[in-house]
C-alpha cells in the first residue's frame, strides 16, 4: 500500500501535494517524493523517511509548479531509499510515474527493456511503468498508457505526467483505489478522499482500467478501446478526521476490513507468481530435520496455527519458541533446524536476538515479515513478505492475517517438496487457502451478530477463550486481542485442560469463547461448552461445524465452511472483531488510537 496524490490548476502544485501527503501518511511512510512539471522539465525531490524529511528539502528548494506528483511509500519490492523512492522517471526523463500496487510481471519487462539498452537504475518494480510508457510513447499521451497497461499484469493505481502534453496529468488504475477530485481551482488524482478533502468534497472514484485525463478545467474519462465514457461524481460528506480512516472510527477496524485484499494480494505472492513464490521453491526443505518457529505476541500465535498445519502435512516436528526466551534456553538448533522468524516490524528486540542466536548457532534462518528492508528482513537466509501494508493500529490484524496465509501456503509446498502429498492434493489445498479472501469478505459483510453480542460483554471482568488444537492456537489470539485493547483479564485454554484447575475461576455468567473448526473433535469442545454452562457460564460459541442450538446461555455465530487447517484465518477475523466492539464500547479510545510505529519504538528501546 503506497498513498499517491497529483494536482493540474492554478495554484502552485508543491504545497497542495505536500498536504496531500500528509494526510495520505497511514498508507506508507518508508519514504516519500515529489515531481512537478515546468518548462525546464521534471523537478524532483524524492528521499527515503518520513514525510517530515521530504517537507523539508522541498521547502529549502525553489521547485514550483502549476503540475505535479506526489508519492509516499510503504516498500513492497526494493527496500527504502532514495533512489527505490517514487516519483520514478523513464531513462529520457520525458515521463513521471506514480504508482501504487504490484507489478508481477515487472521482471520480465525489465529484461526485455534491457535488452533493448534501457538502463534501471532503481530496483523497484514500479521503474519498468515510467521505462515502458517512455519506450511505446510515440506522441499521443493516451495511446502510451493504454499500451503500457495492457503489458502491465498485477495491480496499479498510477498518475502518469509526459513532457510532451504539459497540460495533462493522466491517471489509470487496477485493483487498487484511485478518485479523481474536482476543484474551482484545479483537479486532482489521489488514493483517497482526505487528500483532496481540504479542496473538494466532490470525487468520481474511478473503476479498473478507466483513463482519467485531467486538465486545469476539466477531466474527461476512457475505457482502454480509447472510448468516452461518463461518469457521475459523489459528494462526500465526512470530515477530514473520519476521512483518514477511510470513514472508520478507528484504524483496527480499518485494518480489519482490509482483509481480504491483504490476504488476496499476499496468497498471489505466494502461491500465483509473486516474489514469495520464486523464495519458496529456492527452499531445499530436504535438509531440515526440525522446524522451530519464534517470534513474540501475535505473531507468537500465528507460529502456534503454523505449527499445526506443518506437522500434519509435513510430519515434521516443529517446536515454537517466544524469542524473549530463545536466547536464553542454550536453545538445539543446528544446520539441519530450519527457524523461521515471524514479526511484522521486522524490528522486535527479542525476535532480532533470536534470530542472531538461531544463526549463530548454524541454522538456516527464513523470516515472515512485512516491513522490507526491516532488520529481521535483512539478516535472515531467506524472507517472505506478508503483503499487508502499513500497519497503523497498535493491535495487529491484517499482518497477523497475512502471516497465516503464508505459513499455510509454505506448509503447502514443503510437503510437496517432501512428496507427502500427491499433486492433487497440493491442488485442492491451494484452492482451499485462495477461497480465504471471497470467505473472509463474507464474513466482513455480515458481521453484527458478533457486534451486537460484544456490546453485552463490556461489563465482564475475565473472560476465557477455548479450544481444541488448532482452534486452540486461535484462541490464544483471541485472548491476546481482547485483554491488549479492552483492558478485561482474559486466559485461553486447550479445552481439556479446564478440568486441571482451571475450572473454578468458572462461575455465574463468566463468558467462555469457544471455537470449534476442527470437526473431528466437536463432540470433545462441545463437552467443555456444556461443563462450562453447567456451573453458570455464558458461552459464545463460534465455528463452522456446530451442531448445538442457542439457548439462554448459549450464543452460536456461524463461519463459512473450509479446510480446518485454514479456518483459523476465518475464526480470528470475528475474534478480532469483537474485541475491538467490545474496546470500543468500553469507550477504550486510548487503547485504539495508539499507533504501531510508537509501540515499535518501544519494542526496540525496552526489549
Ligand atoms: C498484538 C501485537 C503484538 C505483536 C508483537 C510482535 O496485537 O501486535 O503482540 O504481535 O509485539 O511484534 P512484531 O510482529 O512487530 O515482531
Amino acid at each position: 500500500m503506497c498513498g499517491i496524490i497529483g494536482y493540474i490548476g492554478n495554484e502552485n502544485a508543491v504545497p497542495i501535494i505536500l498536504d496531500g501527503l500528509k494526510r495520505l501518511e497511514y498508507r506508507g511512510y518508508d519514504s516519500s517524493g515529489i515531481a512537478v512539471m515546468n518548462e525546464d522539465g521534471f523537478d524532483v525531490v524524492k528521499q527515503k523517511g518520513r514525510l517530515s524529511a521530504l517537507e523539508e528539502l522541498v521547502t529549502r528548494s525553489s521547485v514550483k509548479g502549476f503540475m505535479g506528483i506526489g508519492h509516499t511509500r510503504w516498500a513492497t519490492h526494493g527496500e527504502p531509499s532514495d533512489i527505490n523512492s517514487h516519483p520514478h522517471l523513464g531513462s529520457q526523463n520525458k515521463v513521471a510515474i506514480v504508482h501504487n500496487g504490484i507489478i508481477e510481471n515487472y521482471r520480465q519487462i525489465k529484461e526485455r527493456l534491457e535488452q533493448k539498452g534501457i538502463e534501471f537504475v532503481s530496483q523497484t518494480d514500479s521503474e519498468v511503468i515510467a521505462q515502458l510508457a517512455e519506450y511505446y510513447h510515440a506522441g499521443d499521451i493516451v495511446e502510451t498508457v493504454i499500451r503500457t497497461a495492457n503489458a502491465l499484469e498485477g495491480s496499479y493505481a498510477l498518475g502518469i505526467m509526459c513532457l510532451d502534453e504539459p497540460d495533462k496529468l493522466i491517471a489509470i488504475k487496477k485493483d487498487n483505489p484511485l478518485i479523481i477530485g474536482v476543484a474551482e481551482h484545479g483537479n486532482f488524482i489521489a488514493s483517497d478522499v482526505p487528500a483532496v478533502l481540504a479542496h473538494t468534497n466532490k470525487v468520481y472514484y474511478l473503476n479498473d482500467k478507466e483513463i482519467a485525463i485531467l486538465t486545469k478545467t476539466g477531466v474527461e474519462f476512457y475505457n482502454m478501446d480509447r472510448e468516452p465514457i461518463h461518469k457521475e461524481p459523489e459528494i462526500i460528506t465526512w470530515s477530514l478526521k473520519s476521512a483518514e480512516k477511510g470513514g472508520y472510527e478507528h484504524f483496527m477496524l480499518k485494518e480489519i476490513m482490509e482483509q481480504p485484499k491483504v490476504l488476496k494480494d499476499t496468497i498471489q505472492s505466494a502461491a500465483g507468481d509473486g516474489d514469495n513464490r520464486r523464495i519458496i521453491e529456492s527452499l531445499d526443505i530436504s535438509k531440515f530435520n526440525r522446524i522451530v518457529i519464534t517470534a513474540c505476541g501475535s505473531a507468537y500465535n500465528a507460529g502456534m496455527v503454523g505449527r499445526y498445519v506443518f506437522e500434519r502435512l509435513c510430519r515434521i516436528p516443529v517446536e515454537v519458541e517466544l524469542a524473549s526466551e530463545f536466547r536464553y534456553k542454550d536453545p538445539i538448533v543446528d544446520y539441519n533446524t530450519l527457524v523461521i522468524i515471524i514479526s511484522q516490524s521486522g524490528e522486535t528486540a527479542d525476535s532480532i536476538a533470536a534470530m542472531r542466536e538461531a544463526r549463530r548457532r548454524g541454522a538456516v534462518t527464513l523470516s515472515i515479515v512485512n516491513v522490507i528492508g526491516s532488520t529481521i528482513a535483512k539478516e535472515t537466509d531467506y524472507t517472505l513478505y506478508t503483503m499487508a501494508g502499513p500497519e497503523i493500529a497498535v493491535a495487529t490484524t491484517k499482518a497477523f492475517s497475512a502471516q497465516l496465509a503464508l505459513l499455510y501456503i509454505l506448509a503447502v509446498a514443503f510437503a510437496k517438496k517432501l512428496n507427502r502429498i500427491s499433486d492433487e492434493e497440493e491442488g485442492r489445498l491451494l484452492s482451499e487457502i485462495a477461497s480465504l479472501p471471497d470467505k473472509a469478505a463474507e464474513m466482513l459483510e455480515k458481521f453484527d451478530a458478533i457486534q451486537k453480542y460484544a456490546v453485552t460483554c463490556v461489563g465482564c471482568k475475565s473472560i476465557f477463550f477455548i479450544g481444541r488444537n488448532i482452534d486452540y492456537a486461535i484462541a490464544m489470539e483471541g485472548s491476546l486481542k481482547l485483554k491488549e485493547i479492552s483492558y478485561i483479564h482474559s486466559e485461553a485454554y486447550a479445552g481439556g485442560e479446564l478440568k486441571h484447575g482451571t475450572i473454578s475461576l468458572i462461575e455465574e455468567n463468566t463468558l467462555v469463547v469457544a471455537i470449534s473448526c476442527c470437526e473431528g473433535l466437536y463432540e470433545k469442545i462441545y463437552s467443555n461448552v456444556e461443563q462450562v454452562i453447567s456451573r453458570g457460564a455464558k458461552v459464545l460459541f463460534i465455528g463452522n461445524c456446530i451442531k448445538a442450538v442457542p439457548g439462554e446461555k448459549l450464543e452460536i455465530i456461524e463461519l463459512p465452511k473450509i479446510n480446518e487447517m485454514f479456518a483459523s484465518s476465518l475464526s480470528v477475523i470475528y475474534l478480532q472483531l469483537f474485541s475491538y466492539y467490545v474496546a470500543a464500547n468500553k469507550g477504550l479510545d486510548i487503547a485504539l488510537i495508539i499507533e504501531s510505529m510508537h509501540r515499535t519504538y518501544e519494542k526496540q528501546i525496552f526489549p
